[in-house]
């Protein structure tokens, strides 16, 4: 695997590789890399020749400052499992090189932003949708692998590549959960042991959740959800919404989209975990 940490380098390397005609297939990510992460990579791995990953705690996408300055590194690790999983570009860039001069770029993604993460997280998908534009940029990828844990994320970069007529398709990748059904995420690190006992409660409702409809109505199935966390004061419920799945609007009855997804968002001690799950 070649390690880059400057953008000319990388671009240079790679515009090489594709004047030979390999196709590239690239993950962004954050690092404190897990099995979700690898699941992305390996697919990525299968429809490419090449394998591109970039590691970049992205400063401006945290709107809490505390969850930037715990967020877990460790890029010796990292790369050792990027060397497992065949990887063949890493580009692990620091601050000053992505970001040299201060941000001004404004994105706008209309309803999109307005719920859920949109509107308990302000400015966090401008800074995703920055972060991203600039690595296609430099990257240049044929495809691109986002995880549906972020749902709303990918619903995001969909259509910041509609908007902004990147050449790369976007491959939409599944879940990867523990055993125990916590959705997997850098973040788990930082919950501690007791937390991380209590934390598979989250998937478990949400799949309780489930299996309510279509008796109950969709209000009923959140005002459920709700009830579900009161008793428990270790978690803090932000949000559980059922959402269509494109616009990621509310939904009042079941037969009001094609595709209907659960979203929620947890604090649990001081992590803030989210998850989701298909109804429909
Ligand atoms: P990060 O949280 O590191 O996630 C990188 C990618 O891995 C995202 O597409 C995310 O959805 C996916 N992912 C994380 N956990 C997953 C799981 N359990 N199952 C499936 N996929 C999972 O998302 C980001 O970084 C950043 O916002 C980024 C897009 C890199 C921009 O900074």
């Amino acid at each position: 695997m070649k390690t880059f940490s400057t953008i000319l380098s990388v671009q240079q390397f790679l515009s090489e590789k594709k004047a030979e005609g390999k196709t590239l297939g690239f993950v962004p990510t954050m690092g404190a890399l897990h099995k979700g992460h690898l699941e992305l990579m390996r697919r990525a791995k299968e429809e490419n020749e090449l394998l591109a990953v970039s590691i970049f705690v992205n400063p401006i996408q945290f709107n809490n400052p505390e969850d930037l300055k715990k967020y877990p590194r460790d890029l010796e690790k990292d790369k050792l499992m990027l060397e497992q999983v065949g990887c063949d570009v890493l580009f692990a860039p620091d601050v000053d090189e992505m970001y040299p001069e201060p941000v001004k770029k404004v994105y706008h993604f209309g309803k999109l932003e307005e719920v859920m993460e949109g509107e308990f997280r302000p400015g966090h998908f401008n800074g995703v949708a920055i972060v991203v534009k600039k690595l296609f940029d430099i990257i240049k990828p044929g495809k691109a692998y986002f995880g549906e844990k972020d749902f709303q994320q990918l619903a995001i970069i969909q259509q910041l590549v509609r908007m902004e007529n990147i050449p790369v398709s976007i491959v939409a990748c599944p879940i990867v959960r523990e055993k125990d059904g916590l959705a997997m995420s850098s973040r788990n690190e930082r919950l501690t042991e007791e937390e991380r006992k209590i934390a598979p409660f989250i998937y478990q409702t949400l799949t309780k959740a489930v299996s309510q409809m279509p008796d109950k109505s969709p209000h009923e199935v959140m005002d459920w959800v709700y009830e579900q966390f009161e008793p428990k004061p270790i978690f803090e419920l932000e949000y559980f919404e059922l959402a269509d799945d494109k616009e990621l609007q509310p939904v009042q009855s079941w037969k009001e989209a094609k595709g209907i997804v659960g979203f929620i968002a947890v604090h649990l001690g001081k992590v803030r975990l989210i998850d989701n799950i298909r109804f429909i």
